[in-house]
């Protein structure tokens, strides 16, 4: 058991250590810091925005990661550029359809029926926090997926 385990570790490191980047400037460093800790898999699985990225990178240098401030810019570009928020399907709370609001907020549909009342009777959300008018839903759901949620 001990050497099957081991083994497996000696297969899936190098595919982990290889992780195809895109191209761009960046890159290398991106590839050099990122896979110091842990594999550089893990530090590009999020897809967030700018701002994100940056809550990201300074978790990280409060890890430890040390960094030039011109070689933290150009992470953080490559980052925000490769991958962005924008992969992440989004809603708009004030028109999606009830079938939208529940699969893509993950709600109930006796929860979107409240939502949907709501925005008929108030006219539109302007911003994260009218959504804590709809009372049928934890406010908490909306922040883990405001990402996710645009008011137009
Ligand atoms: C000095 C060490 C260090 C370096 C360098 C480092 N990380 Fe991390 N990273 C950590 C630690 C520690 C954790 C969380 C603890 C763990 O492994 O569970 C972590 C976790 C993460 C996570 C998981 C989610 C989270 O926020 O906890 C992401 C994403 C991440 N790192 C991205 C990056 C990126 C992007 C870079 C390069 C810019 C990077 N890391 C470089 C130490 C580091």
């Amino acid at each position: 058991m001990k050497t099957a385990v081991s083994l497996l570790a000696a297969f899936a490191f190098p595919a982990l250590l290889s992780a195809q980047l895109p191209e761009g400037p960046g890159k290398e460093e991106t590839m050099k810091q990122c896979r110091t800790c842990h594999e550089v898999a893990r530090s590009i699985s999020p897809r967030q925005d700018r701002d994100g990225w940056i809550g990201t990178m300074n978790k990280m240098v409060a890890f430890g990661m040390k960094t030039s401030d011109a070689e933290y810019a150009l992470i953080l570009d490559y980052l925000a550029k490769h991958y962005p928020a924008e992969d992440v399907p989004r809603v708009n709370v004030n028109t999606a359809s009830a079938a939208e609001l529940e699969s893509i907020l993950n709600l109930r549909r006796s929860q979107v029926k409240e939502l949907i009342a709501y925005r008929e009777k108030n006219g539109a959300f302007k911003k994260l926090e009218d959504l804590k008018n709809v009372t049928a839903i934890d406010f908490a759901k909306f922040e883990a997926k405001k990402d996710r949620i645009l008011f137009q």
